[in-house]
């Protein structure tokens, strides 16, 4: 939620910056700004809209500065207005500073200095943040220890001001009185510093100096940082310097662009079969009978102590949970609970013992999550998690974990990231189940149809022009209903929220037989239903539960495995797929789903990749 990016270099920062804005937009696009060093002072950009339309503005006459900062704006605080966009510049024209977060008690510290004269442009707490950190500057420049030193003075400055603050920040700051100088800090939401060759970057996540340097330095919650061209440190809120760690990215610039593809997100549904891969990669045991996580630093033997699973996540990641749950205590017998981080870190719930507690996200910074781990850890629990952005806030504070290794995910609807989460489910209904009960040949069943899943997702992904066709068809209806029954209940939540997300069209999730209980009183020749009905105990119910649909007129897409099986005139379309273990069903049906919602946001104009009011990684509550 909102983009930070700030450079310094040897380039003209203002197309280094862009491009990396360019890159984090999927973290906001109400607005963008720009920053750059400039004479005495700073050249400033800011407008709402896209990054596009200040790119275009700012390549009119470019500035050769070669040390900015810049912003991608998700307005919190204030309207979607240009003066409310980042950067904002302090009274004295002295900084320039763009934040990530929220300053939750900046309406007392804004009265306080309107009270020593300070006058506003904006309704941001952003504004109120830079304010404050110019007048303690002053007040430390006027001090005889700070004389000739502006950096000691600003740090001081800086420090202090971050101190008074509640909330949660990432910024970057300038400095008019320091050319060479570009200051950062973090608190509640990501920060990291690309380490180049002669020249240095700050940003919210790496995707932004993708292709500049592989080096990355993930900052933590409390430091600071200050970068020149050849040099960075490192300090703590309490002045305690920090040796930084330099990791290594491990995907290049091609992940992060679009390719031969319209949009980020129908990339990334093709993605999968290859997602999926990875996710598996060196994960089953030599004799091919059970999965093995490398990251978990947790014995097996402890592990066996475990008696209940608590999976924690937001938005689509909680979908994945409730597949894990109905994973895991099929084939390994294990009590499993699933809450809406939001929900468990403000409930106190009571927790068992031997509770193993899991966070799922896609980019391990969603605050709320983040918070419901540490809520976890700080009541004793042992947290792993399963994330996909490696060196993430939440990767980095849990105590262990599996990577996605998905790659980049930039659309703001996720779709390889969730279906890899849901095949690690399985894995770890599988390692779980063979620590207990599974017997050595259903371990080895499984591992041979896990394997199985990028192929049927390809099978899948090869019906694209059908389903787009069925897309065109269904894109003028308004609202419409989503159905699944036990593992494929969450499947059903996930396709209807996939729909709402992108094409602003009225979905709904339900359990296929709780459909009598008031969800058929939307059924009419207005309301398509899309039906999953695979093959095993509950088919027949579901294709009565069907019937019931057709009795009232309601359109049906039905998506099956049942082949010729699938009564004929049951349903108007009909999307058949692979039979195949339940345990690849999860990530089996969710391809047609994303596929059509993808298809009928297309037919709707509907702007896929950055939906109205969305971001993509949630960094404020
Ligand atoms: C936002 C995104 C969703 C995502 C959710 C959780 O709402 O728009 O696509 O599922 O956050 O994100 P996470 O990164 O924690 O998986």
């Amino acid at each position: 939620m909102c983009g930070i990016v700030g450079y310094i270099g040897k380039q003209a920062a203002a197309s280094v910056l862009l491009d990396g804005l360019r890159r984090l937009e999927y973290r906001g696009y109400d607005s963008a700004g720009i920053s750059i060093r400039n004479g005495e002072g700073f050249q400033t950009l800011k407008r709402t809209g896209r990054v596009q339309d200040l790119y275009q503005e700012a390549m009119r006459a470019p500035d050769a500065g070669t040390i900015g900062i810049s912003h991608t704006r998700w307005a919190t605080h204030g309207g979607v207005t240009n003066q409310n966009a980042h950067p904002h510049l302090s009274h004295d024209g002295r900084l320039s500073l763009v934040h990530n977060g929220v300053i939750e008690n900046y309406g007392l510290i804004k009265r306080e200095l309107i009270g020593k004269g300070v006058e506003f442009e904006s309704e941001t707490d952003s504004e109120t943040l830079v304010n404050l950190i110019a007048l303690l500057y002053a007040a430390e420049l006027q001090d005889p220890v700070n004389e000739g030193k502006p950096r000691e003075a600003l740090m001081k400055a800086l420090r202090a001001a971050l101190a008074q603050v509640e909330g949660t920040y990432g910024i970057a700051l300038l400095c008019a009185d320091m050319p060479d100088l570009l200051f950062g800090a973090r608190k509640g939401s990501p920060l990291v510093i690309g380490v180049g060759n002669g020249e240095n970057f700050l940003a919210s996540d790496v995707t932004a100096f993708a292709g500049r340097t592989q080096n990355v330095v993930y900052l933590d919650d409390g430091q600071l940082a200050v970068l020149s061209q050849e040099d960075f440190s490192v300090t703590t809120l309490d002045e305690v310097a920090i040796s930084p760690v330099v990791d290594t990215i491990s995907w290049d610039i091609e992940d992060a662009e679009l390719g031969s593809y319209t949009h980020f997100m129908q990339k990334e549904i093709f993605e999968q079969p290859m997602a999926l891969e990875n996710a598996m990669r060196g994960r089953f045991s030599q004799d091919g009978s059970t999965a093995q996580f490398g990251g978990l630093n947790i014995e097996p033997r402890e592990l066996r102590q475990v008696d209940r699973i608590l999976f924690l996540g937001c938005g689509t990641a909680w979908h994945a949970c409730l597949v894990a749950e109905y994973l895991i205590e099929k084939f390994a017998r294990i009590p499993v609970e699933v809450e809406y981080s939001s929900e468990f870190r403000y409930r106190n719930a009571p927790l068992e013992k031997n509770t193993l507690v899991f966070t799922l996200s896609q980019s391990g910074e969603t605050i709320d999550t983040l918070e419901a781990q540490r809520e976890a850890q700080r009541k004793g629990y042992r947290v792993l998690g399963i994330t996909n952005v490696v060196g993430s806030t939440i990767a980095r504070e849990n105590d262990g974990g599996i990577y996605q290794h998905s790659g980049p995910e930039i659309g703001v609807a996720s779709t390889k990231a969730f279906t890899a989460q849901c095949h690690i489910a399985a894995m770890l209904g599988l390692y779980f189940g063979r620590m207990r009960d599974m017997s050595y040949s259903d371990g080895c069943t499984m591992v041979s149809a896990l394997r199985k899943a990028p192929g049927l997702i390809a099978q899948a992904l090869s019906q694209a022009e059908k389903i787009e066709a069925i897309a065109k068809k269904y894109a003028r209806f308004e609202d419409f209903l989503f159905l699944g029954r036990q593992l494929m209940f969450p499947i059903a939540l996930e396709g209807a929220l996939k729909l709402k997300e992108i094409s602003y069209i009225h979905a709904e999730g339900y359990p296929a037989a709780e459909m009598k209980h008031g969800p058929i009183a939307l059924i009419s020749p207005e309301c398509p239903t899309v039906a999953i009905a695979l093959k095993g105990e509950i088919y027949k119910k579901s294709l009565a539960n069907i019937q019931e649909i057709k009795a009232r007129r309601g359109p049906v897409i039905a998506i099956t495995d049942a082949g010729k099986e699938f009564p004929q005139d049951l349903a108007d379309e009909v999307i058949h797929l692979p039979e195949t273990h339940e345990v690849n069903h999860a990530v089996l049906v969710s391809v047609p789903m994303q596929l059509l919602s993808y298809y009928i946001a297309v037919e709707r104009a509907c702007d896929v990749d950055k939906p109205r009011n969305l971001a993509k990684s949630v960094t404020v509550e």
